[in-house]
C-alpha cells in the first residue's frame, strides 16, 4: 500500500493533554493537527463554501437539513483545528444557526419529527458552542437550544422492543443510527453539563442498545430492527453506523472510566476496516461504484464516510490513549490519501467515491465534499504528517 503514503514523516508538534476526566495517565497522546494537510482542508472547504453554501438562505444548494448541519459541524472542526476564523461568521447566518439564535423557534415543527436528524443539529449547534466558546464568544443561544432539542429527542424513549429511542414521531421504527446518537448526545451532555439526567440516560441508552441485537455476530450494525420480532432485520450495515456508535462509547467511557466501552467501540470500528465495508483498505459504502451509468448513492448515503471518520476522531479525543490512536492511525492516512488521489477534482470539490479513481459514477454533491472534507480534518489530527 505503498501508493497511500503521501509524504514522510516529518516533525510532529504534540498539543497539550486534553482536559478530559479520564484517560489522562493512558500512553501520551500526540495530537498532532498537521499544517500541510489542514492547509489541504481549507482548499476543500473553500471550493464547498464557493459552489455549494448559499448566503440568502443560509442552506447548501442540493443540501438537506442533516447534512447541512454535519456541514457546519466540519467547518467549525476545522476552524478549531487551524485556530483561524475562515468561516466563523457562516454559522449565525445559516438557517440552523438563525433558528438557534431565535429563543421563540418552535423546534419540533422545524425538526419536522426526524429524530436522527435532530440529534445531528445537536451535534452542530455543540460544535458552534465550542467553536465560540474558544474563541470568547458568547454561545449560550447554542447551548440552550440544544438542550431543548435533546428533551424532544428524550421524549422519544419507549418500551416497544424494550426501549430506544423512536427514529421518528411517526413512531414505525427503531434503528441504530437514531440509538447511538442518542448515546452520544445523553453521554456528551453529560460531559458538557455534568446534569446526571444525560448520564441516566445514555447509560439506560448503552444497555438497551447493546442487547438489541442491532450489532450482527460479524461486529457490524446493520439498520434497525424488525418491530414485529424486535429482531436485527438484516438490513445494510452502513459505515456511519460503525463509527457513531464508538464516539458515544468514548464519550461514556470519559463520564463513567469505563474502559470495556472502548473496547466495545473497537468492536465495531476494526469490524468496518476488515469487512466489504473497505475496499482496499479504504472506505467503501456499498452503493458507490466508480463505474459510470451504475447506481449511486443518494445524498444522504454520500456523506456517510466522512461521518465515519469524524466520528473516529471524536473516539480518539475521549478514548485519550495512544495505544488506541495508533491502531487507526494508517487507516486515516489512507482515507486522506484516497479523498485527494481519487475523490478530488481539478475544481477541489470532493466526489462521493473514494476507493477508486473516478470513472462517471463518483457523484459532486455538498453531502460528498463536506464527507471528504471531514476525512481530512480527521487524518490532520490523528493521522502521521
Ligand atoms: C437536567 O437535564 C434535563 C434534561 O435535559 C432537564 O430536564 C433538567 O432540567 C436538567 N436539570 C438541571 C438541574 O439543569
Ligand atoms: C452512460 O449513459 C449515457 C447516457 O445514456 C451515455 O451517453 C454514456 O455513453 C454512458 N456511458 C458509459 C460509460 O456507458
Amino acid at each position: 500500500m505503498t501508493w497511500l503514503l503521501l509524504k514522510p514523516l516529518a516533525l510532529l508538534a504534540a498539543v497539550s493533554v486534553s482536559s478530559l476526566q479520564h484517560g489522562a495517565n493512558a500512553a501520551a497522546l500526540t495530537r498532532r493537527q498537521c499544517s500541510s494537510t489542514l492547509a489541504e482542508a481549507t482548499v476543500i472547504a473553500n471550493e464547498l463554501q464557493s459552489k455549494y453554501y448559499n448566503t440568502g438562505t443560509g442552506q447548501y444548494n442540493d443540501g438537506e437539513l442533516w447534512t447541512d448541519a454535519n456541514t457546519l459541524e466540519d467547518l467549525h472542526n476545522l476552524m478549531l483545528a487551524t485556530g483561524n476564523n475562515d468561516y466563523g461568521t457562516v454559522a449565525d447566518g445559516s438557517y440552523i444557526g438563525k433558528a438557534a439564535l431565535n429563543p421563540n423557534t418552535d423546534w419540533a415543527s422545524f425538526l419536522g419529527g426526524s429524530n436522527d436528524d435532530s440529534q445531528w443539529v445537536i451535534l452542530a449547534l455543540w460544535k458552534i458552542a465550542d467553536y465560540k466558546a474558544a474563541r470568547g464568544l458568547d454561545n449560550s443561544a447554542y447551548m440552550s437550544s440544544a438542550a431543548k432539542i435533546y428533551d424532544i429527542i428524550a421524549g422519544q424513549w419507549d418500551d416497544t422492543c424494550g426501549g430506544g429511542v423512536w427514529w421518528s414521531t411517526a413512531h414505525t421504527y427503531k434503528n441504530a443510527i437514531t440509538n447511538e446518537l442518542f448515546l452520544l448526545t445523553s453521554a456528551s451532555g453529560y460531559l458538557r453539563t455534568k446534569n446526571q439526567t444525560y448520564l441516566d440516560n445514555a447509560n439506560k441508552e448503552w444497555a438497551w442498545l447493546s442487547a438489541s441485537g442491532m450489532r450482527g455476530s460479524n461486529g457490524l450494525f446493520n439498520d434497525g430492527l424488525d418491530l414485529t420480532t424486535c429482531k436485527n432485520n438484516g438490513e445494510t450495515a452502513w459505515t456511519y453506523n460503525q463509527a457513531v456508535v464508538a464516539s458515544g462509547l468514548g464519550a461514556l467511557y470519559s463520564a463513567t472510566g469505563d474502559s470495556s466501552l472502548l473496547d466495545q467501540a473497537q468492536i465495531s470500528l476494526d469490524a468496518t476496516i476488515s469487512s466489504s465495508l473497505t475496499d482496499n483498505n479504504i472506505l467503501r459504502e456499498s452503493c458507490d461504484n466508480a463505474a459510470a451509468n451504475t447506481t449511486v448513492c443518494d445524498h444522504d448515503q454520500q456523506i456517510f464516510k466522512g461521518i465515519w471518520t469524524k466520528h473516529m476522531q471524536y473516539y480518539l479525543d475521549t478514548a485519550n490513549d495512544a495505544s488506541r490512536t495508533s491502531r487507526y492511525s494508517g487507516f486515516l492516512d489512507s482515507q486522506y490519501s484516497a479523498v485527494i488521489h481519487y475523490g478530488k477534482n481539478a475544481a477541489n470539490d470532493i466526489g462521493s467515491v473514494w476507493y477508486a479513481p473516478d470513472a462517471g459514477g463518483s457523484q459532486f454533491q455538498p453531502e460528498a465534499s463536506t464527507s471528504g472534507l471531514a476525512a481530512i480534518v480527521a487524518a490532520a489530527k490523528y493521522g502521521s504528517c
